[in-house]
């Protein structure tokens, strides 16, 4: 996972908890860190040190781990809209940006990070009111991919409902996403 997402992690929790609490998490899992917990933006590093970080940051705060996970899905959309605005630019609304993930978003942030980790998202439109995104990805983010919907919507100013169907099997982490507007 790439040094970007550990710099917002580490961000979002001193902006939330405090940078003691920061110090604190990092230094519970130092020895487990490949480098200690100094990330570089562009560097990559094992998806498992953030998986660490959330679950010592759920210990010291007794918020349960999904939520803390959406919380930085939240977090992450709004630095998003600031540090790639282009993207939102060139959408209206929170359907149209989140139908481009795959086959545009994702496909620059590839180009731009050959080494990402990305998930997929196919989607379905039963009607002009739904939209189904379908996560799928080996890592288990669909819990941040829950909090950039929230915060994508919250970026165009629309009212979303949510609704997700687990789907996950042993080899892969399958989520639909049921959007209402
Ligand atoms: C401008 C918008 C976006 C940018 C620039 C962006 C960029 C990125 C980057 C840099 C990563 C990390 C890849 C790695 O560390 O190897 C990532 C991962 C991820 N992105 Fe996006 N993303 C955007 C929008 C979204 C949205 C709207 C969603 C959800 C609907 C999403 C879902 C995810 C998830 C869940 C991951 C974690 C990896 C995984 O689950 O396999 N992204 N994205």
């Amino acid at each position: 996972m790439k040094g970007i997402v550990f710099d917002e992690f580490n961000n979002m929790v001193e902006e939330a908890f405090g940078e003691d609490m920061l110090d604190d998490i990092i230094d519970e899992n130092a020895s487990n860190l490949a480098t200690g917990g100094a990330y570089t933006s562009v560097g990559t590093y094992d998806h498992e040190e953030l998986v660490m970080l959330v679950s010592s940051l759920s210990n010291a705060t007794n918020i349960a781990i999904p939520d803390l996970v959406k919380t930085f899905g939240l977090h992450l959309a709004q630095v998003f809209s600031t540090k790639f605005s282009s993207f939102f630019d060139e959408c209206t609304d929170t359907f149209s940006f989140l139908k481009r993930i795959d086959n545009h978003i994702h496909v620059e942030v590839y180009k731009l990070y050959p080494d990402a980790e990305l998930p997929k998202f196919s989607f379905e439109e039963p009607d002009a009111q739904t939209l189904n995104l379908i996560y799928e990805s080996k890592r288990g983010f669909a819990d941040l991919a829950e909090g950039l919907i929230e915060g994508t919507a919250k970026y165009y100013k629309e009212n979303v409902t949510i609704d997700k169907e687990d789907q996950s099997t042993e080899l892969m982490h399958k989520v639909i996403f049921r959007l209402k507007k």
